[in-house]
């Protein structure tokens, strides 16, 4: 099992804790990638709710490619209900996939088809300040470049999106996606500015389609460098931490 040197955040993510030597390091930002329906959203939401429900720390989604009323629609079969943890301060949603939307707590309309990365920090800042988030995630960096006015220079922007989570001392998770099934970051700053990377795929094996779970880099972690076979069921995502790779290591084209 793997062993931290320091502070841990309980993922909320079933057994993926005994990985991790307790949790996430603290304060520190993960990127959680892998290709389309591997369970990335899934992932991304049950931290912040796990979170805010089990472990006191309440927190922040920025949304990119959903609107707040599809990711409450399709986290409610989880038991989830986020329209409760919104109106009890315990989280905020930050809508930028939807062309007219209100930032919460700001108290004004914002139109947010196209944002620049000082209004998204801005909106971030002050609701971390007043619902005294510990927890981001950003639901996804892919799905930013679509949104931000200064689409040239992502890679700064997503270099910026970091340091801010940093200063305000939350621990983050940046969900993205590489181009080509495989690759792991979309603008490769993300892979190498984050201090962990979660790969989540679907691996084809005897015809089957099966969900695996590697921990690529995590630092802090003494942690070893396996994948896990992960299920998603009603409650969530959980990993079967198996101390021999029961995944094979010769995969199905
Ligand atoms: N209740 C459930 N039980 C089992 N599997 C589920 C359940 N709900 C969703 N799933 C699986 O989760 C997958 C979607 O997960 P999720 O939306 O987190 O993936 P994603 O990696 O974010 O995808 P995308 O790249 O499209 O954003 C679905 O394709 C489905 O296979
Ligand atoms: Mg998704």
């Amino acid at each position: 099992m793997a062993s931290s040197r320091g502070d841990t955040v309980p993922s909320g993510i079933g057994q993926l804790d005994e990985l991790l030597g307790g949790g996430f390091p603290r304060g520190r930002c993960i990127l959680v990638t892998g290709g389309c329906g591997t369970g990335k959203s899934i992932f991304g939401m049950q931290f912040l709710v796990e979170g805010a429900t089990k472990y006191g720390e309440n927190g922040i989604l920025v949304t990119s490619e959903q609107s707040p009323a599809a990711v409450r629609s399709d986290m409610i079969g989880f038991g989830w209900d986020l329209d409760k943890l919104e109106k009890e301060h315990k989280l905020g949603i930050v809508d930028v996939a939807t062309p007219k939307s209100k930032v919460p707590y700001a108290g004004r309309e914002e139109v947010t088809r196209l944002i620049n990365m000082n209004t998204l920090l801005l909106a971030i800042t002050q609701i971390q300040r007043t619902i005294d988030a510990k927890r981001i995630v950003v639901d996804s960096i892919p799905g930013l470049e679509l949104v931000i006015e200064d689409r040239a220079a992502i890679r700064h922007a997503i270099y910026r999106l970091i340091a801010t989570t940093k200063e305000l001392g939350t621990t983050s998770l940046l969900i993205s996606e590489g181009r080509r099934r495989g690759e792991i970051s979309r603008y490769d700053v993300e892979q190498f500015i984050s201090d962990g990377v979660i790969f989540l795929e679907q691996i084809r094996y005897k015809g089957k389609f099966e969900r695996g779970l590697t921990i690529v880099k995590m630092r802090g972690i003494s942690h070893e460098p396996k994948t896990c076979p992960m299920v998603i069921t009603e409650k969530g995502i959980r990993v079967v931490p198996t101390t021999v790779a029961s995944l094979p290591s010769s995969l199905e084209p």
